[in-house]
């Protein structure tokens, strides 16, 4: 089967291959050729470690293959949550929701910071949840680096999903229970409402 180009972000090219996904990290050619090299080699490292860690722990694609710039890994034949979320059922929703509180729960607890929690990240095939795009993940175990993260998930969906941000954030945060991560995002966000006032 031929390679069918899928998405083009900022730092890579994704092509699926029958069932596999294959996710290159492309030149960027305003970078010095050495150091564009090793940062093209870094995330795509780190990515690969995040994803095979949080493969024993949450639905991720499983990485079958690596070279320097490339990461093969499942093609996962669904939809990216920030397209679908809208559409779902009161129960699908829900469910959903549950799932990625949970989700998080899971990475942080074993020191996994995924580092742009989006629904962008994310992919439904039925019913199944799966977390994606790991090249931004550190290892932490700080309480600080777990609620930025959850910071970044709940201004994503308040920007992304106005409409429904408040319902999604009740049960993702009741889901994820970590109560001193929680109290500390109070502090992230108390943070950010300074520095708009300057
Ligand atoms: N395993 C996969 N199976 C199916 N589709 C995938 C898979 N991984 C990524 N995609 C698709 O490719 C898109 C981009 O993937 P990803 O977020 O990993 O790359 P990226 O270069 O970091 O992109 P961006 O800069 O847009 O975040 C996803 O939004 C999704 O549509
Ligand atoms: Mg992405």
């Amino acid at each position: 089967m031929a390679l069918e180009l899928i998405a083009h972000g900022a730092e890579s090219k994704l092509y699926r291959d029958g069932s596999k996904l294959i996710k290159h990290r492309i030149k960027k050619s305003y970078r010095i050729k050495r150091l564009d090299e090793r940062l093209r080699k870094y995330r795509n490292k780190r990515e690969v470690k995040a994803l095979r860690k949080a493969y024993n722990l949450i639905k991720v694609p499983k990485v079958l293959e690596v070279n320097d710039y490339k990461i093969i890994m499942d093609f996962i034949d669904g939809e990216v949550l920030r397209d679908v979320i809208s559409d779902l059922s009161n129960e699908e929703f829900n469910s959903v929701c549950k799932k990625i509180g949970l989700y998080v729960k899971a990475l942080h607890s074993k020191g996994l910071i995924h580092g742009d929690l989006t629904t962008s990240n994310m992919m439904l095939r039925g019913s199944e949840l799966f977390f994606i795009d790991f090249g931004l993940s550190e290892v932490s175990s700080k309480v600080e680096a777990k609620a930025v993260d959850l910071h970044v998930l709940k201004e994503a969906l308040n920007s992304k999903h106005y409409d429904i941000a408040e319902r999604a954030w009740r049960i993702i945060r009741n889901a994820y229970g970590i109560i001193e991560v929680l109290k500390r995002l109070k502090v992230v966000e108390s943070r950010g409402r300074k520095k708009l006032k300057i």
